[in-house]
């Protein structure tokens, strides 16, 4: 399958690559488009055939649940069984943005695999141009997953996207590097004190200032079999090929890339700009120090960046677990599957 690449900006006629795009959707195929967090591969979410085929394109096991993206809040009544009032202001407050919020699914309008099995759906309303005016052009609902081959980092630029699945999908909207970088929060209201199931760009502290607590279950609480989790979240995630270790900032990173070297390890380091010159054989800037919402933007590029080298090791600096910071550590946790270096 030949994949076309059409880019959207200012300068050219983007209705066209609306149109087109449109015309794969509304034909059963699957389409790669940019939101405010990562790049989605979107299917007509009531249509069975062409959300079968995104489970297919990135390799995802089925029983992982699809997001469901809409054009405009109202919709969202169309797709659940009842609105509690949490959610409601949760939209009021949040949307169009990165908050995924999981509601009652209302039965036999969806695809039966968007929702995996579940009684439940989860819904967002991305904050984008492109992906609203992809939306707002269709005029039906989007079931998509980030646009990833199942355990990569979830794309942040459309050559993330072409990298994974150049061959495999017909389509990709390129409408440059997304702004977040990580992935929406996805909170259940279906309890009731509402539970983050994967944090992201909406804080605990974001959500608690609209609808009151909010639980955030810790890294050790998310292995206790009776805690609620996203079905994804046990997945392996955002790996790139060379092992990841976690490297804490108080750690001397010098000294650190010195003894891994001696070992004949070739070390990549992700971390803030000022350690450019520690001594790594590779480096890619994570933003300046200390700035989640930077290191949120940059982190998967670099992860990806990582498998154009050689490196056999790569080093990532942690960041303090609040506000954003509590997403990234989540992922950089992830991608590390939870090994740390220490000298
Ligand atoms: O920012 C995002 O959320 C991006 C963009 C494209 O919108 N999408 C995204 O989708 O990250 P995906 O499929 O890569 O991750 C969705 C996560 C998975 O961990 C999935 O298990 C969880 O949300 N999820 C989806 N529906 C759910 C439901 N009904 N109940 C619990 N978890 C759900
Ligand atoms: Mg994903």
């Amino acid at each position: 399958m030949e994949t076309i690449v059409a880019t959207v900006d200012n300068n050219v006629n983007s209705h066209q690559t609306y149109l087109q795009a449109v015309h794969y959707l509304n034909n059963s195929e699957v389409v790669a488009f940019p939101t405010e967090t990562v790049y989605g591969l979107g299917a007509v979410a009531t249509d069975e055939v062409a959300v079968k085929r995104i489970f297919e394109a990135k390799g995802r096991p089925s029983d992982n649940p699809l997001i469901v993206h809409i054009g405009t809040v109202e919709e969202v009544n169309d797709y659940i069984e009842e609105m509690p009032a949490v959610a409601k202001k949760c939209m009021e407050a949040f949307w169009p943005g990165p908050l995924t919020i999981v509601m009652k699914a209302k039965p036999g309008v969806l695809a039966k695999s968007v929702t995996a099995g579940l009684m439940t759906v989860g819904v967002r309303m991305p904050d984008h141009p492109v992906a609203l005016a992809l939306l707002q052009t269709l005029k039906k609902p989007l079931a998509a997953p980030s646009a990833n081959r199942s355990g990569k980092p979830s794309p942040t630029r459309a050559e993330h996207v072409a990298k994974d699945l150049n061959g495999i999908i017909p389509y990709i909207i390129d409408g440059g590097a997304t702004g977040i970088g990580i992935e929406s929060t996805v909170l259940d209201v279906t309890v009731d004190v509402p539970v983050i199931l994967r944090p992201g760009g909406v804080t605990k502290e974001m959500l608690e200032t609209v609808i009151g607590s909010v639980v955030e279950p810790t890294q050790a609480e998310q292995k206790i079999e009776s805690t609620p989790k996203a079905p994804g979240m046990k997945y392996t995630h955002y790996a790139p090929d060379a092992p990841v270790y976690l490297i804490d900032q108080e750690t001397d990173i010098q000294q650190a890339i010195s003894q891994l070297q001696a070992q004949g390890h070739k070390v990549a380091l992700l971390a803030p700009y000022s350690f450019e010159n520690a001594g790594a054989d590779y480096f890619f800037s994570l933003g300046e120090q200390a700035n989640a919402e930077q290191m949120g933007e940059y982190l998967y590029d670099a992860l990806r960046r990582c498998d154009q080298t050689d490196a056999t090791l790569i080093l990532a600096m942690a960041i303090e677990k609040n506000g954003v910071g509590t997403a990234i550590m989540n992922r950089l946790e992830k991608a590390a599957g939870e090994k740390w270096f220490r000298l």
